[in-house]
C-alpha cells in the first residue's frame, strides 16, 4: 500500500482545477464530445489569424490533422499578443554559473526575435519551410533563434550541445538544413567548452546542403572563421530592423523537428505541428503547473530536448509567464546551486529530472534547508521513473511537505504532458504518474490490444489522436507508421504505442515501468541500443555486440555492452586499452551521453536459431535477475551460463 499525499488546501483553493470532481468533469466533457472539447480550447487559447473550419481530419489515419483551415503564427501567441498587456514584464531571466544575469522583457524579446528573423531572411535567404539547425548553449539567443525561425515559418531543429560532430552531421543531412546557428562555446563547471569547432568538423565531413553558419559570441574563445560561410551574430544583428511581419502558418505547417532515438540505428526526426503543439504547451502549463500571471517558472532541461522546447520556451511564453534559464550544472560551485537560484529568483514552479534529484539528494541532502524555498508551489519531474525515496526527499526537503509533486509522463513524440497529477486536484503517490490529462485516452493493454487487469504490466497506448501528437518522421512516413502504429490494435484499428510499459494499480493510478523496446534511458536521455551497437560494431576488432541497460542508482540506467572480439586477448592491459578505445569511439560518434558504464568481452551472445540476439537474456544477466526465459531453444544455450560466470567475476 503506497502512501497518498493530498494537495495542500491553500493551493487547491486557488488552483485552476481544485479537486478530482472538477478533473472528472473535464474528462467527461472530452469523452462526450471529443472534437468539441478540443475545438473549444483551441478557440479560447489560440489567437488565430484565421479560424479553423475542421477540428480533426482522420481520413488519412494515422496522419491525423488538427484545426484545418486555421492560420496562426506561434510567435504571435508567445510574444506579439502580450505586448498589449505585459510588454515590460520579464519574459526571460537568465543566469550563468558565474552569477551574471540578463533580464529580457516581452518587448525586448519581441524586437530581438524580429531582428534575428530579418537576419535569417535577408542574409541567409531562409524562407518558409526551410530547415535551420540550432546547436546552442543555454543562452537567450537560443530562444531568439527558435522563435525567429517560427516567425518566418522556417522549421528549427535543435541538436543537443552534447552531441558529437558525427551526430550533428547526421541531423543536418537528414533534415537538409540550409543554415546552422551556433555559438563559439559556453561555460560549464566554471570552464569554457566549445561548440563552433564541432560545427566546423560536422561540415567538413558532409553537409553539402548547409552553406552558412551563424555564430553567437558567448565565451569569446578563439575559433576558426571561414569567410563566406561563417557570420558573427553580434556584428550583424543591430543592422536589422526590429519589425518583421509574421508568416501566416497553416495549423498543420511544421513548427520544428526534434531528433530522438528509436529501436533501430538511425535517429528519428519527430515532426511537430504549429497549432496543435502550441495549444498543448499552453494547456499543460495551465493544468499541470497551474502557472499564474506573476509566476517565475524554471525548467532545468537543456533546450536541445523536447522538455526544453515545451517548458522553457513555448509553454511559458505562450502563457505570458517568466521563464528562468540557467546556463550551468546543478552542482556548481556546490550542491546548493539549484536551491540558491530558487531562493534568489523566487521560483514558483521547478521542473527537473529524477537524475538531478537523486544526485542532489546524494551530494547535499541538507542543502535545501539552507535556503528560503518558500516561493515554490509545484515541483515537477520528467524523463524517467522516479523512485519513491527521491520523490519523498523532494517533497519533504525541497517542498517542505507543502508543494504538490507532478510526475509527468510524456515523450518527444507527444509534444507535452500526457499523464500527470494536476497539482491542485490529484492526491499523489510516490512513483506514480497517476492519471491521463483530461482528453487523453491512455490504456494499458496486452499484445492483442486487450486491457490488462489492474496490477499487471502491459503496453502503454494512447487510443485517440490528440492535438500535439507527432505528425510524422521527417522524410520517412513508412517508419512513422511502423514505429508507432503497427504494434497494437484496438477494435482492429492501430493505436499509438508509446514503447513504454505501465501498470495500473487498484486505485487506477498509473505507474510507468520503463521502455519495452530496445531504448535505454540514461539520466532521462533516450538512447537506442542499435545506435550504440552500430558504432561499436565499426571497430575492426569487434565481431558481435549487444547493448543493454542496467539500473544505476543515480542515472536510472547505465549502458552495458557485451562484445565478442575477433581477436580476444587474455592480457588485462590489452583489455583495458580496448575498453578505452571503444568508449572513445562512442563518445566521438554520438557524444558523452552515450559513454558506456561497462564492457564485457564474451565468447558468444545468446541467439535464437534464426540468429537473432536475445537481448532480454542479457538484460537479465546484467541485472543479476533470474532468467525466466526457456534457454533450451537457443542456438547456443551454454553461452548463458558462460556469460553469467564472467559477469560474476
Ligand atoms: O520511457 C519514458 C520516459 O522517457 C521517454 C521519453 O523520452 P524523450 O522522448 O526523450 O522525452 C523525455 C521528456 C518528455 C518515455 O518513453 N519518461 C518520460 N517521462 C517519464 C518517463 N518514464 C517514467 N516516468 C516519467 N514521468
Amino acid at each position: 500500500m503506497s502512501l497518498i499525499y493530498e494537495p495542500s488546501r491553500a493551493f487547491s483553493k486557488e488552483a485552476r482545477i481544485k479537486n478530482m470532481c472538477e478533473y472528472k468533469e473535464l474528462c467527461l466533457q472530452a469523452e462526450d464530445d471529443y472534437t468539441g472539447y478540443w475545438a473549444k480550447l483551441a478557440r479560447e487559447k489560440i489567437d488565430w489569424f484565421e479560424p479553423f473550419h475542421t477540428v480533426l481530419d482522420e481520413s488519412n489515419a494515422p496522419f491525423y490533422k488538427w484545426f484545418l483551415g486555421g492560420k496562426l503564427n506561434v510567435t504571435h501567441q508567445c510574444l506579439r499578443r502580450h505586448l498589449n498587456v505585459r510588454k515590460n514584464k520579464a519574459a526571460i531571466i537568465w543566469e550563468s554559473e558565474f552569477g551574471d544575469k540578463r533580464i529580457i522583457t516581452y518587448l525586448q524579446l519581441y524586437y530581438r526575435v524580429n531582428r534575428m528573423a530579418n537576419l535569417m531572411k535577408n542574409k541567409f535567404d531562409i524562407k518558409k519551410g526551410d530547415r535551420v539547425i540550432l546547436y546552442m548553449p543555454m543562452i537567450p539567443e537560443a530562444v531568439f533563434a527558435m522563435l525567429a525561425c517560427a516567425k518566418i515559418g522556417a522549421i528549427h531543429s535543435v541538436v543537443f550541445g552534447g552531441f558529437s560532430a558525427e551526430a550533428l552531421r547526421d541531423r543536418i543531412e537528414d533534415s537538409k538544413a540550409k543554415l546552422v546557428i551556433t555559438a563559439d562555446g559556453a561555460f560549464r563547471r566554471g570552464k569554457p567548452y566549445m561548440l563552433k569547432p564541432i560545427v566546423d568538423e560536422a561540415l567538413s565531413i558532409g553537409c553539402e546542403c548547409c552553406k552558412k553558419v551563424l555564430m553567437i559570441e558567448r565565451n569569446k574563445e578563439p575559433v576558426n572563421y571561414k569567410r563566406g560561410r561563417d557570420y558573427i551574430y553580434n556584428e550583424l544583428i543591430m543592422q536589422e530592423s526590429q519589425y518583421c511581419d509574421p508568416e501566416p502558418m497553416d495549423s498543420e505547417d511544421p513548427l520544428f523537428l526534434l531528433y530522438t532515438s528509436g529501436s533501430t540505428g538511425k535517429p528519428k526526426g519527430v515532426q511537430h505541428s504549429s497549432a496543435g503543439y502550441i495549444l498543448w504547451a499552453q494547456y499543460t502549463m495551465e493544468h499541470v503547473f497551474d502557472v499564474k500571471e506573476n509566476d517565475t517558472f524554471w525548467c532545468t532541461a537543456d533546450i536541445g530536448w523536447i522538455t526544453g522546447h515545451t517548458y522553457i520556451v513555448y509553454g511559458p511564453l505562450a502563457m505570458g509567464a517568466t521563464t528562468f534559464i540557467y546556463e550551468g550544472t546543478p552542482t556548481y560551485p556546490d550542491a546548493g546551486r539549484f536551491w540558491k537560484n530558487i531562493e534568489e529568483h523566487r521560483i514558483n514552479q521547478f521542473y527537473t529530472s529524477p537524475t538531478a534529484i537523486r544526485m542532489l539528494h546524494k551530494e547535499g541532502s541538507n542543502e535545501p534547508s539552507k535556503y528560503d524555498l518558500s516561493s515554490l508551489k509545484v515541483l515537477g519531474t520528467v524523463g524517467e521513473p522516479i523512485n519513491p525515496d527521491a520523490w519523498l526527499w523532494l517533497r519533504e526537503s525541497v517542498g517542505n511537505n507543502r508543494c504538490s509533486i507532478v510526475d509527468t509522463w510524456w515523450q518527444t513524440e507527444t509534444g507535452g504532458h500526457m499523464i500527470s497529477p494536476l497539482p491542485g486536484a490529484t492526491p499523489q503517490k510516490p512513483g506514480y504518474a497517476t492519471f491521463p490529462l483530461p482528453g487523453i485516452c491512455a490504456e494499458i493493454v496486452d499484445n492483442n490490444g486487450n486491457q490488462v487487469p489492474r496490477g499487471k504490466k502491459g503496453l502503454l497506448c494512447i487510443t485517440k489522436p490528440w492535438p500535439s501528437m507527432i505528425r510524422t518522421i521527417w522524410g520517412d512516413s513508412k517508419r512513422f507508421v511502423k514505429a508507432y502504429f503497427s504494434d497494437v490494435k484496438k477494435d482492429g484499428k492501430p493505436v499509438y504505442f508509446s514503447g513504454d510499459g505501465a501498470i495500473m494499480d487498484e486505485d487506477g493510478y498509473i505507474m510507468i515501468t520503463g521502455r519495452t523496446d530496445d531504448v535505454i534511458n540514461v539520466s532521462g536521455h533516450r538512447l537506442g541500443t542499435a545506435e550504440i551497437e552500430a558504432v561499436l560494431a565499426h571497430h575492426e576488432n569487434v565481431s558481435e555486440v549487444a547493448v543493454v541497460g542496467k539500473p544505476n542508482p543515480i542515472k536510472g540506467e547505465g549502458i552495458f555492452a557485451y562484445i565478442v572480439l575477433k581477436n580476444a586477448s587474455d592480457n588485462i592491459g590489452e583489455e583495458i586499452d580496448m575498453i578505452k578505445e571503444l568508449n572513445k569511439l562512442v563518445v566521438k560518434q554520438i557524444g558523452a551521453i552515450a559513454r558506456l558504464d561497462a564492457i564485457k568481452f564474451v565468447p558468444g551472445l545468446p541467439k535464437t536459431r534464426s540468429g537473432k540476439i536475445v537481448r532480454r537474456i542479457l538484460r537479465s544477466i546484467a541485472r543479476n535477475e533470474e532468467i525466466n526465459q526457456d534457454t533450451s531453444t537457443l542456438e547456443n544455450p551454454a553461452i548463458v551460463e558462460q556469460i553469467q560466470m564472467l559477469d560474476a567475476n
